[in-house]
């Protein structure tokens, strides 16, 4: 026993000095102190020697125990602190009042988000749509099961023209319905999933500030087949985050409300910059909230034509609201979202692809 632990002690030693990362480190504590991990084995070994040598066998096992603790947690310290600066140091690398050295042009910021979740989502098979930015109230409530007068739409007062009942779309979930029935039929007929997402310009009726504009952008993603359930969308959903922020996302649902899906959920990814212990930029909850989806709700499906009357229940889907803005203010660290509306060239030449 003696001896297996001077080696798991070095061997430990090793592996923590290989970890550059907290998702690395994640699975190290596993290795070490998850359920079926090296100190768990070490706990039932104890179980078989004989009762003479138990009780030093036991306090070396503890001592062995404590030392991976204390060091798991000091090097747990030092990543944080390193990707904290790294994401200060992100943030501060962006200063709208520079001259800009780019002589030739360059994307909007927001571009070239939209661009880079386009490809991780084609990478996927999913196909990227196009939509109006003016629609009517029928695509971007009715069709959506909010009805006229349902409270939901207190929440997305947008501008309405003076002619024949339209309006700027509020959100992308406004081009569902048109997508539903461009695709349906190949999805009925050839058995060829809806796999869609549709970036695109929305409007609201906001005042505005740093955190609010009238003007923002979103990207909807719709999956439906048969037994599409919400195994599916955890799994898209976690491998796309993880590709956007460039590492492994720890990912939780917690219940959310809008008539479109149900059941509703808030998709929250676990801070990147504490871990999930906590720190100012999750306001110490561990989480940062990121993405609502949920499992379409079976009249949007109806509306869709994806479903009959007879087979209410064939297809099923999920969908997902991701805003670009936020996404693209969270990855290069701009505080203030009026930056993007503005059309100061000196502030959005300065953004470039990764
Ligand atoms: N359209 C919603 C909004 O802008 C966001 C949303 C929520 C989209 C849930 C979804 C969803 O697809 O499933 O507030």
């Amino acid at each position: 026993m003696k001896e297996k632990i001077q080696k798991l002690t070095e061997q430990f030693g090793e592996d923590l000095s290989k970890v550059t990362d907290l998702t690395a480190l994640e699975t190290l504590r596993l290795d070490y102190m998850g359920k079926k991990g090296q100190i768990a084995e070490l706990m039932k070994e104890l179980g078989k020697i004989p009762v003479e040598q138990k009780k030093e066998a036991g306090q070396m096992i503890n001592t062995f125990k404590q030392d991976v603790t204390s060091r798991f947690e000091s090097k747990k310290e030092e990543l944080v602190r390193a990707e904290e600066e790294r994401m200060i140091n992100a943030a501060e690398a962006y200063d709208e009042s520079l001259p800009t050295e780019n002589p030739c042009g360059s994307y909007h910021p927001i571009t070239l988000v939209q661009r880079e979740l386009e490809d991780i989502f084609e990478s996927m098979g999913f196909d990227v749509e196009d939509y109006n930015e003016i629609v009517d109230d029928y695509h971007c409530f009715e069709a959506l099961n909010i009805p006229k007068f349902h409270p939901a739409r207190d929440m997305q007062d947008t501008y309405y023209l003076s002619s024949k009942n339209q309006l700027l779309k509020s959100h992308t979930s406004a081009a569902q319905n048109a997508i539903m029935m461009k695709y349906g039929k190949a999805l009925k007929e050839k058995d060829r999933p809806i796999r869609a997402v549709f970036p695109g310009r929305c409007f609201r009726n906001e005042a505005i500030d740093a955190c609010h504009e009238n003007t923002f952008f979103q990207m909807e993603g719709i999956m439906i087949d048969k037994n599409i359930s919400i195994s599916n969308l955890i799994y898209f959903m976690k491998t796309m985050l993880s590709e956007v922020f460039e590492r492994d996302v720890t990912v939780r649902l917690r219940p959310g409300f809008f008539p479109f899906v149900e059941p509703g959920f808030e998709l929250d990814i676990q801070c990147l910059i504490c871990g999930g212990d906590g720190c100012p930029s999750c306001k110490n909850s561990g989480w940062l909230e990121l993405c609502p989806c949920g499992m379409i709700h079976p009249n949007v499906l109806k509306y869709g034509g994806i479903n009959t009357e007879e087979e209410p229940d064939k297809y099923t889907g999920f969908a997902f609201g991701l805003g670009l803005t936020r996404l693209a203010m969270m990855k290069y660290g701009v505080k203030d979202i009026r930056v993007f509306n503005e059309g100061d060239l000196n502030a959005l030449s300065q953004f470039v692809s990764k």
